[in-house]
């Protein structure tokens, strides 16, 4: 089973990565930064092959795939925190922004890939609950995660056989929070912990061990599936 993981040089990505590489598969990954792509390698089993794209090149993206050749499932880890903040403080071209870093691109991909799928291929979005929960700061970045997750039952109609589907996650200890000071880090971690029923920050791993089951289990599909810790609530 040859999976191709686009943002799977960090966070949850890397570790889906991770427990999909240590089951057996074929497992590519792909990021922007040749450090991090270093030194995600370095984390992952012998065998994992990464390259270096920024998916946002539709030509670079594209030269990726057609050399990749058939995928049996494909992971769309990528996105950014732009859109994230109180309605009254929000900046519309930050919020584009964000629409083109992630809703924009993992349909970009999928797109593209679609002639390299092969008939029983999945296809797993990373959206987030922000996506379908309701509290304050989260209109621009939840609406960039719904999009996508809108797509998800049609697409699955659409592209069948293959299945498609999204594993929506909660707060996770990720380099996705690098935007924020690291002083300032810890203190939000808390209240995301305090915030969500279970009483503690997501870890990747939390993430990836369900889409490994999604990637699996082939009676799953047009489903978005949440990993929260309750969060969402
Ligand atoms: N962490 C959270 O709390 C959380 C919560 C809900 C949802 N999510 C979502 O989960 C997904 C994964 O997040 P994460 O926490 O794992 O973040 P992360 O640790 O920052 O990982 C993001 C990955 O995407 C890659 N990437 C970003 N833009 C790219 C581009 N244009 N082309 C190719 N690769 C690109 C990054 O590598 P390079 O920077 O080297 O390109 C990295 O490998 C994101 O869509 C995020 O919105 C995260």
């Amino acid at each position: 089973m040859k999976v191709v993981i686009a943002g799977g040089t960090s966070g949850i990505g890397l570790a889906t990565a991770k427990i999909l590489a240590n089951d057996g598969a074929e497992v590519i990954i792909t990021g922007r930064n040749p450090q991090k792509l270093e030194q995600a390698l370095a984390l992952l089993p012998k065998g994992v092959g990464g390259q270096c794209v920024n998916a946002a090149n539709v030509v670079d993206q594209k030269a990726f795939l057609t050399a990749t050749g058939n995928i049996d499932h494909l992971v769309l880890s990528l996105g950014g925190y732009k859109g994230l903040g109180l309605f009254k403080d929000l900046d519309f071209m930050q919020l584009r922004q964000g629409f083109e870093e992630k809703f924009f691109l993992h349909l970009q991909i999928l797109q593209d890939a679609l002639p390299y799928l092969s008939e029983n291929a999945s296809v797993t979005f990373i959206t987030a609950v922000s996506g379908h929960a309701r509290f304050p700061g989260i209109a621009g970045i939840g609406a960039i995660n719904g999009a996508l997750e809108v797509t998800v039952p049609i697409l699955a109609k659409e592209l069948q056989p293959v299945r498609v589907n999204a594993v929506s996650p909660g707060a996770i200890d990720t380099p996705w929070w690098s935007f924020l000071p690291e002083s300032t880090r810890g203190e939000t971690f808390q209240q995301y912990a305090q915030m969500t029923p279970v009483r503690r920050m997501g870890q990747p791993e939390d993430v990836a061990g369900v889409v490994g089951e999604v990637i699996r289990n082939s009676f799953i599909t047009g489903q978005v599936i949440t990993v929260d810790g309750g969060l969402g609530l």
